[in-house]
């Protein structure tokens, strides 16, 4: 079977397309998935670039979909024939986070779906949603679930609340989406005048060019008669929170997500705390997560938003298209 992996040293030009021997057959409470797509993450890059160091050889790619070929003694869940996609933590069933790394997350500290077959515990995937293609369901492992798990389950999100995103990337056009198909008002921002005009395409209410107005607070304040919006999807980290925090309202809620402008810097605490705003880390979700945002896209029928394709053979080109950040929403393997 076709299978990627990543050489040392680290680095796009690292990663080489090989043939491996088939996994075989599942045993007991496995799936043998025939993997038809996935999907490129920032944090995929960060493996690829070797900003998160993995073994020699490892096959990377947190996100997978595709369909179950056969299935092992006492698999209820899943039959043969149905579309799955893969879960970030595959240990992290429910309940309260767990863990800490990506020791356990495919394609990071195990070995991921940049490959045609897998044999794995049924409890690494789910269905996916009724009616997406694998493309489609492969874009929900990392982005989708993050941005589900940052509005609906630790933010709460409401009708008629207001969400501020950052820029135009996977994880901020479907907290864009989500937060429009449950009748939030959205703020976007982005670095292009053509990339904000996808946004409000995409529905977005009020967008704002943030190289043209690099405190982009105060726009974010006259947008919502100075209060302030109810959640931030932060996705910069610490250039961009000073800001969020005085995006968001008294008593708000910022979900600190990315690291696109770095992983550490000066917060100003006393702001945060005379605004009363939960500022809360999270890195994607459980399982059981994934399965309520799966019923919950059937519900309101959002369809990711799918820049480029690429065929696995093409990841190389795939990792330097996501390099030059031209894209909007997600960039996708299919194979
Ligand atoms: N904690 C988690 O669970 C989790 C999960 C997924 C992703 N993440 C993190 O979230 C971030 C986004 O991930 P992604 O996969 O969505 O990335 P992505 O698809 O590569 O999106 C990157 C986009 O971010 C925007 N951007 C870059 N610098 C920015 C800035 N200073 N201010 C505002 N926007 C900026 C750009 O959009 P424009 O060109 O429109 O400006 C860029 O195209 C990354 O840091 C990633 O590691 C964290």
């Amino acid at each position: 079977m076709k299978t990627v992996v990543l050489r040392k040293p680290a680095g796009i030009d690292s990663l080489d397309l090989v043939d491996r021997d088939d996994p075989g057959v599942p045993g007991a409470g496995e799936v043998r998935v025939r993997v038809h797509a996935s999907s490129l993450n920032y944090h995929d890059f960060g493996v690829v670039m070797g900003r998160l160091p993995t073994e020699d050889g490892r096959i990377p790619l947190s996100d997978g979909a595709g369909v179950v070929e056969a299935i092992g003694e006492g698999v209820t869940e899943f039959a043969i024939g149905d579309s799955v996609v893969s879960c970030f933590f595959p240990g992290w069933l429910d309940g309260e986070p767990t863990m800490a790394d990506f020791s356990t997350t495919p394609g990071d500290g195990v070995d991921g779906y940049a490959r045609e077959l897998v044999v794995r515990p049924a409890t690494w995937f789910t269905h996916a949603p009724e009616g997406y293609s694998h493309a489609e369901a492969a874009t929900l492992t990392t982005a989708g679930l993050t941005a589900w798990r940052a509005l609906v389950v630790d933010g709460g999100l409401k009708a008629g609340n207001s969400v501020l995103v950052l820029g135009t990337g996977g994880v901020s056009i479907f907290a864009l989406q989500f937060a429009k198909s449950m009748g939030a008002t959205v703020i976007a921002t982005s670095s292009s005048d053509e990339k904000l005009e996808r946004a409000r395409a995409l529905g977005a209410d009020h967008t704002i060019n943030y190289r043209r107005h690099k405190e982009w607070a105060p726009q974010v304040l006259e947008l919502t008669n100075g209060r302030g919006v109810d959640h931030v999807v932060e996705v910069g980290g610490p250039d961009t929170l000073p800001q969020s925090i005085l995006s968001c309202r008294v008593g708000g809620h910022i979900a600190m997500i990315g690291v696109l402008t770095g992983v550490g810097g000066v917060v100003p605490t006393v702001v945060l705390m005379l605004r009363q705003q939960r500022l809360v880390g999270l890195i994607v979700g459980c399982r059981q997560h994934q399965v309520d945002m799966v019923r919950g896209i059937e519900a309101t029928g959002i369809k990711p938003v799918i820049d480029r394709t690429f065929a696995l053979g093409e990841i190389r080109d795939s990792f330097r298209f996501l390099q030059g950040a031209q894209h909007v929403g997600k960039i996708c393997l299919q194979f």
